[in-house]
């Protein structure tokens, strides 16, 4: 075991140097093999090198809670406007038409609910994910968690390599304890332990400094939303995240909540991958709505 004694802060994140990207868009994917990196380039925007993912997974743990109470009437007519869709097996084959050609990072572990103990999941079989043409699975890790961290990280290690043989990459989703501080210290541990582990992306949440969580990080990250933001809010959200070396947002409640949610998910793609600042995005959401 590494020796804790005077273990010290990182400190030398290089900030002012940018990331290089050595022939691929997708960071830390360069080497990966072909599989992969086409799977990636269907997340992520070969010309901006960005996703905006729509994340409607959230029925799994909490139910028909507000804004997917319908997946039929409430998510459905937003997808047009996401770059990839997050969600669960079952509602993607209830729910979600296959003629809509959008790829899939696959809600991939699942367990308990809301009602008794979050985070002790297991993880659905990969084969699933193939059948499903998933183009990559998300397992989430309660890093911090003395009940359910080491379990966490062996299923995202294990999804890593049931993926790495159909190069199916893993998105490893950052869960927050309430015990534990959001700050980018935490995040910053908890986005490289699933770095470390063979994740090819890393969901988390943004938080002040986060550009050292984005910088320490070799693969690309992505931030969730949260609870329910003014609109003005959310698109600063996204415009800090992505000003601080976020690749992209992966948001479901500052999306369906919203109360013009296809307008929203407009003004968030033009932020994050046209370069809007959040008072241009939210003139936008404004105008279109
Ligand atoms: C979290 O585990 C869920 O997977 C959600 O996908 C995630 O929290 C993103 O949704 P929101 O933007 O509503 O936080």
């Amino acid at each position: 075991m590494a020796d804790l004694d005077d273990l010290r802060e990182g400190a030398e994140f290089g900030l002012n140097e940018t990331f290089v990207p050595q022939g691929f868009h997708v960071k830390g994917a360069a080497h990966l093999p072909w599989g992969m990196k086409d799977r990636l380039s269907r997340i992520f925007n070969p010309q901006t090198g960005r996703t905006v993912m729509l994340a409607f997974d959230h029925g799994f743990i909490m139910g028909p809670t507000s804004g997917v109470e319908r997946i039929d009437l409430n998510i459905i007519p937003l997808t047009v406007y996401a770059d990839c869709l997050m969600c669960t097996r079952g509602i993607l084959q209830t729910s979600v038409p296959p003629s809509l050609n959008k790829p899939v990072c696959l809600r991939s572990d699942a367990g308990t609910t809301i009602l008794t103990e979050l985070n002790d999941n297991v993880l659905i079989d990969v084969e699933d994910a193939i059948r499903l043409n998933a183009s990559a699975m998300a397992v989430m890790l309660a890093i911090g968690d003395p009940v359910f961290e080491a379990k966490t990280i062996a299923n995202l290690y294990k999804a890593v390599d049931r993926g790495s043989r159909y190069n199916i990459p893993i998105m490893g989703v950052t869960a927050v304890g309430k015990q534990m501080t959001r700050d980018a210290r935490y995040f910053g541990l908890a986005s490289r332990v699933c770095a470390e582990n063979g994740a090819s992306i890393v969901k988390t949440y943004y938080c002040e400094g986060f550009e050292k969580v984005a910088a320490a990080c070799p693969v690309p990250v992505v931030i969730a939303g949260g609870k329910k933001l003014p609109e003005k809010e959310a698109l600063e959200l996204c415009y800090n995240a992505i000003n601080d070396g976020a690749a992209g947002v992966d948001m479901g409640r500052n999306v369906f909540q919203s109360v013009s949610p296809a307008v929203m998910i407009q003004a968030i793609h033009a932020v994050v991958h046209d370069g809007l600042t959040p008072k241009q995005g939210y003139e936008l959401f404004m105008d279109l709505s």
